[in-house]
């Protein structure tokens, strides 16, 4: 149990209350193989048709102008932070599938992969953070992204988590916020 385990009503698996998504980040590399485990985890997530439509751009912070490259895509309030992470990385979506047909389900298929790649980092002690705000236009130039094939949608710091002491504010205080949840009963509906 972490500082900031979710706490359940119900008998939810310790591996998805485990999850969140951390600002301060540690020195420690992520090493290639231990990336490689996370896109394998990736890559076993449904999708419609099996079309995997998704695609992992990432820099480790060691090779710094890769990294730069991304970081400094991201919006001003993701730079702070994201400046310690081990990886960062733009996920692409690919919104059609290769018979040209218009893939529905290529955004939901993404966040499900990332889903899996988040719940695999944690039970390996990586942490991760997903991020809408970076700007669209200049992640496309910096990376020559083809937008006939692929979109970018998200980007995400990974790394070992750090102590939230380390965070200048606002990000140390949101580092030590209690995680919260809608009730069950804002979220579903029961037909009979
Ligand atoms: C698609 C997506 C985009 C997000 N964008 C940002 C972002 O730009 N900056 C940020 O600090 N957090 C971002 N987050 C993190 C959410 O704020 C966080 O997941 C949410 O508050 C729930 O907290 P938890 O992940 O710790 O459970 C994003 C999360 C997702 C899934």
């Amino acid at each position: 149990m972490n500082l900031k385990t979710a706490v359940t009503k119900h008998k939810v698996i310790d591996l998805i209350k485990d999850r969140w998504s951390p600002r301060s980040f540690s020195d420690k590399a992520i090493s290639d193989d231990d990336l490689n485990t996370l896109f394998e985890a990736a890559s076993w997530a449904f999708s419609s048709s099996n079309g995997q439509p998704w695609e992992y751009v990432y820099a480790h912070r060691e090779d710094v102008n890769a990294f730069h490259n991304l970081h400094s895509c991201l919006m001003t309030g993701n730079q702070p932070w994201t400046k310690n992470a081990a990886v960062l990385m733009v996920i692409l979506v690919r919104p059609k599938f290769e018979n040209g047909k218009e893939n529905k389900a290529a955004k939901h298929d993404v966040g499900a992969a990332n889903a899996t790649l988040a719940l695999q980092a944690t039970s390996m002690g990586i942490s991760c953070h997903p991020m809408i705000g970076f700007d669209p236009e200049k992640t496309i130039k910096t990376l020559a992204i083809n937008t006939e094939e692929m979109e970018p949608l998200v980007f995400m710091a990974l790394g070992y988590l750090d102590a939230p002491e380390k965070l200048e504010e606002p990000f140390k205080t949101r580092e030590l916020a209690t995680r919260t949840r809608k009730p069950l009963s804002d979220f579903t509906k029961r037909l009979q």
